[in-house]
């Protein structure tokens, strides 16, 4: 495989991590043991990330969707979600990663909004990468908050509907402050966005593998980067264009 060239990684990446519970029942196992099998290559992709000096990376890890599943499962995902944040907060802290959250937290329960604001809390000194996790997170549903959420500002006379601008838009976004993803990796061979960050996915390069989320592995994940870093990011202007300028941004 190519040696990945360090000036030309993501500075964003984004994650669909798909497949656990297919992984699961192929082996006739539980779901859940999937996804407790699939929080292993969630460290991997973590420690991995950290490492190649990407500065952001987010996981989509349960949809305003995944609340339909059943009881038990999503019961399960939610104990398995405050284990894990509570075992890696120390790890987080070595590797200088900062814990942020994205999605509608009042859909989650007490506990699981204290585990996370604690590890939140303690992480937020940490200058390293920022660590997302899409929780009760739904793009559509964002889009409504921060709609409502300007809308309401504008009845208070804080702006006018002429101030708004997709700058603007953007900060009202769970995702405020954060850069768009350059690149979106989906796991199990789905083909779609499942309602993940439908603005900011804007202009990032997707990428699609059979591979089920328990079973991504270092060597793909490289893969992956490698992929990216042959694609030609244009934003609307010509092969040439993107040439002479020399850079890859969007503004
Ligand atoms: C992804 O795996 C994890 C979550 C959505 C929480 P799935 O649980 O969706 O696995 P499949 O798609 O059923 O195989
Ligand atoms: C998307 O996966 C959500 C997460 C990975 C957390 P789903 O498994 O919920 O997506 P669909 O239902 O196949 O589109
Ligand atoms: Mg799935």
């Amino acid at each position: 495989m190519k040696p990945l060239d360090p000036q030309k990684l993501p500075i964003h990446l984004a994650v669909i991590m798909d497949g656990n519970g297919r992984w699961a029942q192929q082996r006739m196992l539980k779901r859940i043991v999937g996804h407790q099998r699939g929080a292993e290559t969630v460290k991997m992709v973590v420690e991995q990330s950290s490492l190649l000096g990407i500065k952001y990376l987010t996981l989509f890890a349960f949809s305003s969707e995944n609340w339909s599943r059943p009881v038990l499962e999503v019961r399960a995902l939610m104990t398995l979600l405050k284990k894990y944040i509570r075992q890696e907060t120390a790890r987080m802290m070595r590797k200088n990663i900062r814990y942020n959250v994205i999605g509608n937290r009042c859909d989650l329960s007490d506990d699981v909004n204290e585990t996370l604001d604690e590890a939140i809390r303690k992480t937020a000194a940490n200058t390293g990468m920022v660590l997302t996790l899409a929780l009760s997170y739904g793009g559509r549903q964002e889009l409504c908050r921060a709609a409502a959420h300007l809308a309401q500002d504008v009845v208070d006379g804080k702006l006018s509907a002429g101030d708004i601008t997709t700058k603007l838009f953007d900060s009202y976004l769970d995702t405020g402050g954060l850069p768009d993803p350059d690149f979106l990796i989906r796991t199990s061979g789905e083909m779609r966005i499942s309602n993940f960050l439908l603005w900011q996915l804007a202009y990032t390069e997707l990428y699609f593998t059979n591979t089920n989320w328990p079973d991504f592995t270092i060597n793909e994940l490289h893969k992956a980067l490698n992929d990216f870093q042959s694609r030609e990011r244009r934003f609307g202007m010509t092969g040439d264009q993107i040439t002479e300028r020399g850079d890859l941004s969007n503004d």
